[in-house]
C-alpha cells in the first residue's frame, strides 16, 4: 500500500476559522486517499523545519499531500513546505515552490501578468501615486483567504484617508488596486492527465446589499457567520449557459495563468468584470482552499466529479515537471 503524508502547517495556540479550516481539508481528503488505496498519516510543520524534516524522513512517504498554508499567522511563509519537500526529493500535490511563491505575492503575480499582457487592475504599492478622484482596495501583499480584507480597505485616493489606512494597519505590507465595482468570478482548474480542465465559473453573489456598501469578498462574508455578509454573499453556476462569449473569455483567461504560471494540481482564479465588460485578474490561488464546502468541490461537482475524483485527478499531477 503507498504511503502519503498530509502536510499540515501547525496552527496558532488559538486559531483562527480561516487558519482552523485546514484541518476540515486534510480529514476530506485523508477519507479520499483512504477510498483510493492509499495509507496516510498527518505531519504538522511549524517554524521548525529540522523537526519537519526529520518526521518526514522518518515517515518515508512515496508522495506528501501538501496542505501548508502560512505559520505565526504569516502567509508569506507558505513557500517554505515546497521548498522543503524539493530538498528532501519527495514528490507533492500542487504548483512548486517558485510558482507558490509567485503567486501568493499578489504584486509580483500582476507583474507576471501585466508582462504577458494578462488583464489586471491598475494597481501600486506606492501611495504618493494614488489619484485623489479614484477609488482604490488596499489588499495585503501577501495574504490569502480574505485575511486584512474589510470594507475599511475602499477608499479614495486621498493623501489623509490613506495615510490614516496605512498608520492603522502597519501590521502587514499593503499595495493599493483600482477598485472594479462590477461582477466577480471564481473560477477553478483541475489538473490531470489530460492537462488543465476549466470547471463551471462560480458568481459571486452579494443580495440585498445597500448600494452604498462595498461589494467584496471580505474576511466577514467568508468566515464570520455573525455577519451580514456571511449570509447575504452565495455563489451562482450558469454562465456558461448564459453568456457563452463571457464565460468563453473567462475560460481563456484561466488557461493562460495556468500556462504562464505552470501551475500544477488545482488552482483558482479570481476575475472581476469591469464596466466595460473586461475582465480582470484579481489574483491565482494556487493550493487553494478544496475543504468540501470551499468554491473548488462545489465547482468540480458542479462538473460532475466526486471528492474522491477531484483528489484522483490532484493526484495525477504530482511529480510532474
Ligand atoms: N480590485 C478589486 N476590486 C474590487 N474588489 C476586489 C478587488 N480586489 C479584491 N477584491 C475583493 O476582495 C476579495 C478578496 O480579494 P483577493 O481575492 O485578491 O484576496 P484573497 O485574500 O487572496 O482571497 P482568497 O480568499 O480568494 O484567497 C475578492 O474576492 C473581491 O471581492
Ligand atoms: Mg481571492
Amino acid at each position: 500500500m503507498k504511503r502519503v503524508v498530509i502536510l499540515i502547517n501547525a496552527l496558532s495556540p488559538v486559531p483562527t476559522p480561516d487558519e482552523e479550516d485546514v484541518l476540515v481539508q486534510a480529514e476530506s481528503v485523508e477519507g479520499a486517499l483512504y477510498e483510493l488505496g492509499y495509507e496516510s498519516q498527518r505531519i504538522f510543520v511549524s517554524l521548525n523545519l529540522e523537526k519537519a524534516a526529520k518526521e518526514l524522513r522518518a515517515a518515508q512517504p512515496d508522495f506528501v499531500f501538501n496542505l501548508f498554508e502560512s505559520v505565526e499567522n504569516t502567509g508569506k511563509f507558505i513557500y517554505f513546505a515546497p521548498v522543503l519537500l524539493e530538498h528532501l526529493k519527495i514528490p507533492y500535490s500542487g504548483s512548486d515552490s517558485e510558482r507558490i511563491y509567485i503567486t501568493s505575492n499578489k504584486v509580483l503575480t500582476k507583474k507576471f501578468l501585466s508582462e504577458a499582457g494578462l488583464p489586471t487592475a491598475q494597481w501600486t504599492d506606492n501611495p504618493k501615486e494614488l489619484k485623489k478622484e479614484i477609488t482604490y482596495i488596499a489588499k495585503p501583499v501577501w495574504e490569502d483567504a480574505s485575511v486584512g480584507i474589510t470594507n475599511e480597505c475602499i477608499m479614495k485616493g486621498e493623501p489623509e484617508i490613506v495615510e490614516a489606512f496605512l498608520k492603522k494597519f502597519n501590521n502587514r505590507p499593503y499595495f493599493f488596486e483600482e477598485y472594479i465595482d462590477g461582477r466577480e468570478f471564481n473560477i477553478s482548474v483541475l489538473g490531470g492527465n489530460k492537462g488543465p480542465e476549466v470547471l463551471p465559473a462560480a458568481e459571486m453573489m452579494f443580495n440585498n446589499y445597500p448600494p452604498e456598501k462595498p461589494k467584496i469578498m471580505g474576511y466577514e462574508a467568508k468566515w464570520d457567520e455573525d455577519t451580514f455578509e456571511y449570509h447575504n454573499t452565495m455563489r451562482r453556476f450558469g454562465v456558461e449557459e448564459e453568456e457563452p462569449e463571457l464565460a468563453a473569455k473567462l475560460r481563456q483567461i484561466c488557461i493562460d495563468c495556468w500556462n504562464l504560471m505552470k501551475l500544477k494540481g488545482y488552482v483558482r482564479v479570481d476575475i472581476r468584470v469591469d464596466a466595460a465588460g473586461n475582465p480582470k485578474i484579481l489574483e491565482i490561488n494556487a493550493n487553494p482552499c478544496i475543504s468540501p464546502d470551499a468554491g473548488f468541490f462545489v465547482a468540480s461537482e458542479r462538473a460532475g466529479y466526486s471528492y474522491k475524483q477531484m483528489i484522483e485527478r490532484i493526484l495525477e499531477d504530482v511529480g510532474k515537471m
